[in-house]
């Protein structure tokens, strides 16, 4: 039977499958849910393979041939992330690179002093909302609420656009079927009023700086890019952030020097790229014609879905000295499509962490390390919740010389 990536089993233990399935070889069947079977590419050498050659593997689901045939349930949760959209994520070649070079310009263009003072701005309402509390879950209260305001506040959106905008996205997450469906659109529809807005009246923002690229993008292909942007960039950032307070709040390594006030939040941050990686599978890519990869045989138009998480596991024993400032993981993913937004997704995570930090003097976990649970599914590795104890915050005493 293939091995699930779904379920508690799957969420409580990842790396069990993952050592299973690599002794069985580079490539093996899995589910991503039920009755979506993919092929899961589990060896380091045999993801980049994939990832680089892009002659033989595609990035187009349109040629996922189950799909097409009509096997997989069209409630499959799976198709949220892999049904074909007109973004570069699902593009190859000269298409492709064209929208690249749009977002990766573009995103070239954000000054990173003004992305750690914005990122400051969008921490400090959640801290005021449960610093006087006293606990608070930093997975929903937090992580999951920073990265969408603060791609809001980088697209250049007004308050009534970005707050659809973070409700939309919002919306996405977990939604399966009708709901998923109506989220979407209404993400659509308020990006799709910003691209009109930016038409009109440029700014000093990513939206505008997409519109002048020169590539020309359509009003219809920046509405697709900046959902893309939007999709990419908001669980991913989320998962970094917790994963990154876990490591920092629940692992003894990192307590002295908590207490200690030199907390070394790059370090907890790199070292979940190698061990949780936020995007644990994915980079699903389709062989053209039937091929082999490693010696194993691959049809075409089968998902081939990259497992970063085991790739990197597999690959260092991971001692923090080895892993501390080493960027040979595949977290980000490798080939044309690696993430274009390393930079200032580590500019998000890192000014985040070290302001709730600051901000939230001497939080708790209240549960065991080994016990935080994670959210299911085969695509993101997120903490499900964080809950933590701290002696209340009063906003009026913490927050005067940051507004
Ligand atoms: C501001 C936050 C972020 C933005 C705006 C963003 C944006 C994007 C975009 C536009 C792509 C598609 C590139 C393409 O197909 O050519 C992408 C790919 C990717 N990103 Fe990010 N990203 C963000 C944060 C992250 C984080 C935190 C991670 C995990 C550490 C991550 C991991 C990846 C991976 C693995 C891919 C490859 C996906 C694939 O090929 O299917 N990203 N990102």
């Amino acid at each position: 039977m293939a091995a699930r990536l779904y379920g508690p089993d799957f969420a409580a233990r990842p790396e069990a499958t993952y050592q299973a399935l690599r002794a069985l070889g580079p490539v093996a069947w899995v589910e991503l849910a039920p009755a979506t079977p993919a092929l899961l590419v589990v060896d380091y050498s045999a993801c980049l393979e994939v990832l680089r050659d892009t002659g033989r593997f595609s990035k187009d689901s349109r040629r996922w041939q189950a799909l097409n045939q009509g096997h997989v349930p069209h409630d499959s949760p799976a198709l949220a992330l892999m049904a074909w959209r007109p973004s570069a994520l699902f593009t190859d070649g000269p298409e492709h690179a064209r929208l690249y070079t749009a977002i990766t310009d573009s995103l070239n263009q954000l000054d990173p002093h003004e992305l750690h003072d914005t990122v400051i701005a969008c921490c400090e309402p959640q801290v005021e909302e449960f610093g006087p509390r006293g606990r608070a879950d930093l997975v929903t209260d937090f992580a999951l609420q920073v990265p969408g305001r603060v791609l809001a506040r980088l697209f250049g959106c007004p308050n009534d656009v970005g707050t659809r905008m973070v409700r939309g996205v919002n919306g996405l997450i977990d939604a399966t079927g009708a709901e998923a469906q109506a989220a979407s659109q209404d993400l659509s529809a308020c990006l799709s009023d910003l691209v009109a807005l930016k038409r009109d009246r440029p700014g000093d923002d990513l939206t505008s700086w997409m519109l002048q690229h020169p590539a020309a993008l359509s009003d219809q292909e920046m509405v697709d890019q900046l959902v893309l942007l939007v999709g990419a960039g908001t669980v991913p950032t989320a998962s970094w952030i917790a994963s990154g307070l876990k490591l920092l709040l629940g692992d003894p390594r990192f307590a002295g020097s908590l207490k200690r006030g030199t907390v070394p939040v790059q370090v907890a941050l790199d070292e979940v790229l190698w061990r949780n990686a936020p995007m644990a599978n994915f980079s699903i890519h389709y062989a053209v014609e039937p091929t082999t990869i490693a010696g194993t045989s691959v049809p075409a138009g089968v998902p081939l879905v990259i497992s970063h998480a085991s790739a990197n596991l597999q690959t260092h024993h991971l001692h923090s000295d080895a892993i501390a400032h080493n960027r040979a993981h595949l977290a980000w993913s490798a080939g044309p499509h690696a993430c274009p937004a390393q930079d200032p997704a580590t500019a998000i995570a890192k000014t985040a962490i070290e302001t709730v930090l600051d901000r939230v003097p001497g939080m708790r976990l209240t549960m065991r390390d080994e016990d935080v649970p994670y959210r299911p599914g085969p695509f993101h590795r997120t903490p499900a919740s964080l809950p933590v104890k701290f002696d209340p915050v009063q906003p009026s005493a913490r927050f005067g010389d940051h507004r």
